[in-house]
């Protein structure tokens, strides 16, 4: 990955080379470069602000600059929507979560353009818009200074997601936020100090009773310290998975043409086999696949579908591979894949070593919600024309 910075104190960034992305650098996972702005402006002041057109207080940032810099570090994309962001810093930004920096870390490049006074004119974000992805990004709802602060949070939240680079994947996985919920609480040695003892269930090895005791410990803190999160969390009680029945062929069929229909167009391409399947064969493929879906005021509006089958890596390994996650078109967004997702992965047999599917070549959307998901992308691996593998190691 690399990140840029466009700053007028590169001084403010230079803890960027300290601690975790300086690790990330010399691991090779990273290169990272802080551009002072000022170089981008040519009076004998190097200005980079003035005061705003309709009056009013504080100064704004000029576009000139920034253009400038667009142009020199070459950060245009094509498609637009291909490997770089840009990140705008500012308190009018969407609010930075675990999400947003999974999804920054599939990215191939970030450029970072950190605001100062009252803000950027806002024709360089429209022009970044015709260069790259733009996400403007809040840290929350207070006013800093400045967005550097806000552009090392989001940086280290990001690097430390970065494939390889954390030793333990999964405390990633089971940390606050990825799941939905803050974490539960955690002790460690002595079992018993000033007379405050860890909970004994904790020292019981009973990893069944262990893992139920933290869910209802994140879910209780949860509930108290952010319900809004809570709601979010409990999707899967709002989306039930039941087993898919050969009654429920019709519809799936219905279901698999909006989707994939979807898909085609997005990818120019009327090639995809899932488009042309008839109702029989998806009634056949029934008894070949665990086939799950869900339905939403008695309509289907979600499916997803699992079976064993030999490692596609040529190892002695049995791996679950996953298809046709689809989601209605109008529910689209709203978390209804996650579920599903998380439901075939936790259905696979006790055999499966590793989860493994196909997405398209293209579909930068798709790639980004199974990389989200703990999904990498496997270049080694064969897939059908305009497709890629994606595989996860399966959790014991
Ligand atoms: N710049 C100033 N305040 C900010 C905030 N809350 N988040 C991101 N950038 C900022």
């Amino acid at each position: 990955m690399r990140l840029d910075y466009l700053t007028i104190f590169p001084d403010y960034l230079s803890p960027l080379r300290l601690s975790l992305p300086g690790k990330a650098i010399e691991r090779g996972l990273l290169e990272l470069y802080v551009h002072d702005l000022r170089q981008w402006a040519h009076d004998r002041h190097r200005t980079v602000d003035d005061t705003p057109y309709g009056g009013g207080a504080g100064m704004v940032m000029k576009p000139e600059p920034f253009g400038e810099a667009f142009a020199a570090l070459e950060v245009a994309t094509s498609p637009v929507a291909a490997g770089t962001t840009i990140v705008f810093t500012t308190p009018s930004g969407e609010p930075f979560t675990q999400r947003l920096a999974a999804d920054l870390a599939t990215r191939e490049r970030l450029v970072f353009a950190c605001g100062r006074y009252e803000g950027i004119d806002q024709r360089v974000i429209d022009h970044a818009r015709t260069l790259a992805e733009v996400r403007e990004i809040s840290l929350g709802d207070y006013v800093l200074n400045g967005g550097e602060v806000a552009a090392l949070a989001v940086t280290e939240a990001v690097v430390r997601l970065l494939p390889g680079f954390m030793g333990n994947a999964e405390s990633l996985v089971e940390e606050s936020h990825e799941d939905g919920l803050l974490e539960y609480p955690v002790y460690t040695k002595p079992a018993s100090w000033q007379g405050y003892d860890v909970p004994p269930v904790l020292l019981s090895g009973d990893h069944g009773r262990i893992a139920a005791w933290r869910r209802q410990q994140a879910v209780e803190r949860t509930a108290l310290r952010r319900p809004d999160l809570l709601h979010a969390s409990h999707a899967s009680t709002e989306w039930p998975v039941t087993r898919a029945t050969p009654g429920d062929a019709g519809e799936l069929l219905t279901l698999t043409r909006a989707c994939w229909v979807q898909e085609a167009l997005a990818n120019d391409t009327l090639d995809i086999p899932a488009l042309h399947e008839t109702l029989e064969q998806i009634t056949t493929s029934l008894e070949a696949w665990d086939t799950y879906v869900v339905r939403s005021a008695g309509r289907l509006v979600g499916s997803v579908r699992g079976r064993l089958a030999p490692a596609a890596d040529g190892s002695e390994e049995t791996w679950w591979d996953i298809g046709r996650v689809c989601v209605a078109p109008d529910l689209q967004g709203r978390g209804l894949g996650r579920v599903l997702l998380d439901h075939i992965e936790a259905v696979a047999p006790a055999g499966a070593a590793a989860y493994a599917l196909f997405t398209g070549a293209h579909s930068q959307a798709n790639q980004r919600f199974y990389k989200r998901a703990g999904f990498r992308l496997r270049a080694d691996l064969p897939a059908p024309p305009g497709a890629v593998m994606l595989t996860k190691p399966r959790r014991r």
